[in-house]
């Protein structure tokens, strides 16, 4: 008897757990929302080139720039970062172009993994940051979006699946080989989940996941690694972002802006 008691106060504390954490994944696509919104909203004006960059943050972005240019008859390009982004921009029904056609944007808006209280970023769990990085560093702005599970002090403290490293199939071991010796901790293949083998690319290329071990000095690292042979580029994105918005658990939009030195 008293066994089945415990067994139900179990059930029901996972279901309350199970409803918690959905409610916090609830939060999360509002805050997702908001920060869009707002970076859209302070960011696009008319006549503009827009970067569009990718993942589940982005979505929201586009669905608001396409509100904007539909109510306000907005005349704006957009250049993607990812076929994920190319397909949005196309469903939205707004104009695509590319880098050979617009090499200057006036903002590129993306999301990010993880922020860092200095705006370093950690990008590339969906695995499109080689593009990304591009299309960031070919804009005179760049505007981060998140939701507040991405707000943190120091790289590590809230996305614990690493680094993701863009490498050449045939480097990834020796790659990996490398930056275990030089910096610790251990650079992991990134594998599919509906497909056998590896994650390949937008560009035919390998992802590795590195875990690292503590804090670095992220500018010379990010350097150091892409001096690899075989890297093709890296998911540590310094001096790059001028502003991040986060949308929060209470529905408000934090903004944050490199620190002044
Ligand atoms: C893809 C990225 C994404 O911008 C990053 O993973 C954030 O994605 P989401 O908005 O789904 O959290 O870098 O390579």
């Amino acid at each position: 008897m008293r066994a089945r008691g415990w067994a139900s106060i179990g059930r029901l504390l996972a279901g309350s757990q199970r409803l918690s954490s959905r409610s916090h994944a609830v939060m999360a696509e509002e805050a997702k929302k908001l920060a869009a919104y707002a970076a859209v909203d302070n960011h696009v004006q008319n006549n503009q080139v827009v970067g569009v960059g990718s993942g589940s943050t982005i979505v929201y972005a586009v669905d608001r720039l396409a509100e904007r240019v539909r109510q306000e008859k907005l005349n704006i390009i957009c250049v993607p970062t990812s076929f994920q982004a190319r397909q949005l921009i196309l469903q939205h029904g707004l104009t695509l172009s590319d880098l050979d056609r617009h090499p200057e944007l006036d903002v590129a808006i993306d999301g990010a993994d993880e922020v860092d209280a200095d705006l370093t970023l950690i990008k590339g769990g969906g695995g499109c940051l080689t593009q990304e990085k591009i299309v960031a560093g070919c804009a005179k702005h760049f505007v981060v979006i998140a939701d507040f599970r991405k707000d943190s002090k120091a790289l590590g403290q809230q996305w614990k699946k690493g680094v993701p490293i863009e490498v050449i199939p045939m480097a990834y071991v020796p790659v990996s080989r490398t930056i275990a010796k030089c910096f610790g901790g251990e650079a992991k293949l990134r594998m599919a989940v509906s497909k056998a083998g590896p994650v390949v690319t937008d560009n035919s290329n390998f992802i590795l996941d590195w875990k690292f071990e503590h804090a670095h000095k992220w500018k010379e690292v990010n350097t150091a690694i892409k001096m690899i042979p075989g890297v093709v580029e890296t998911g540590l994105f310094v001096g790059m972002a001028e502003r991040a918005y986060f949308g929060m658990e209470d529905g408000s939009v934090q903004v944050r802006d490199p620190p002044v030195n």
